[in-house]
């Protein structure tokens, strides 16, 4: 398998490149607009065929590049099942298997950051967490649907009981991590050591984040796949 992390500095949004070196087939997760032309680069020098671009969820804070790498490639773009958008090709169930040649890339519901996030399991060793869990903290629950309690659930329930020594690949980073594990995090992760359901959703509660500054443009384009014609 090749496995490559991909970041985009203005989002601070991780897209991950995963290829089944064998039939050269590739997959894209959470492709950011403005890093199109970085990733078709990169498939066309790993002489890569881009199969599908795979979502975690409907981001806020960054234009998906779907739509545009859809138009260069034909791939299809994959949603999770419950996301309010008709523009993709096709939705990915809980526990549903993606396969890409000897990869198998495995559907977790992981709700509360959004109310249809999914994580994705890759051969067994490594999950990307999208913004359920980041690296010392995890996505917040404040809009899109978000929930706090339910966000507990999935990670103490779905992702926390992974095995220990599991890889985590988040959606973002804001402090220079690339990854972790989940005995790591676990262990380490302030929004959960210490807390249970209770504390953990009057933690959130109390955040008073900022709104992403790009979230009145992505959300609209998102749900229709990163097309940039429906932007006000
Ligand atoms: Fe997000």
């Amino acid at each position: 398998m090749l496995f490559r992390q991909l970041f985009d500095k203005e989002s601070s949004t991780y897209t991950y490149l995963i290829a089944d070196l064998t039939t050269k087939n590739a997959l894209l997760v959470d492709p950011v607009l403005e890093q199109v032309e970085r990733d078709s680069k990169l498939l066309e020098e790993l002489e890569l065929t881009l199969r599908y671009c795979l979502e975690t969820h409907i981001h806020a804070d960054h234009i998906t590049g779907t739509e545009q790498l859809r138009q260069r490639t034909g791939c299809l773009g994959i949603v999770p099942d419950k996301t309010q958008t008709s523009c993709a090709d096709q939705q990915i169930h809980d526990t549903e298997v993606l396969q890409l040649g000897s990869v198998t890339i495995k559907a977790i519901f992981t709700p509360g950051h959004t109310d249809s996030h999914m994580a994705y399991l890759v051969n067994s060793d490594r999950v990307l967490t999208g913004d359920a869990l980041l690296i010392r903290g995890c996505g917040r629950t404040d809009f899109q649907s978000g929930n706090a309690g339910i966000l507990f659930d999935s990670v103490t329930q779905k992702l926390f009981t992974l095995p220990l020594e599991t890889l985590i690949y988040p959606g973002h980073d804001y402090r220079g991590h690339t990854v972790s594990t989940i005995g790591e995090e676990k262990r380490w992760n302030p929004r959960f050591v210490g807390r249970d359901r209770t504390s953990f959703i009057k933690f959130m509660s109390n955040l008073n984040l900022p709104k992403p500054q790009k979230m009145m443009e992505a959300l609209p384009a998102n749900e229709h796949c990163g097309s940039v014609d429906v932007m006000p």
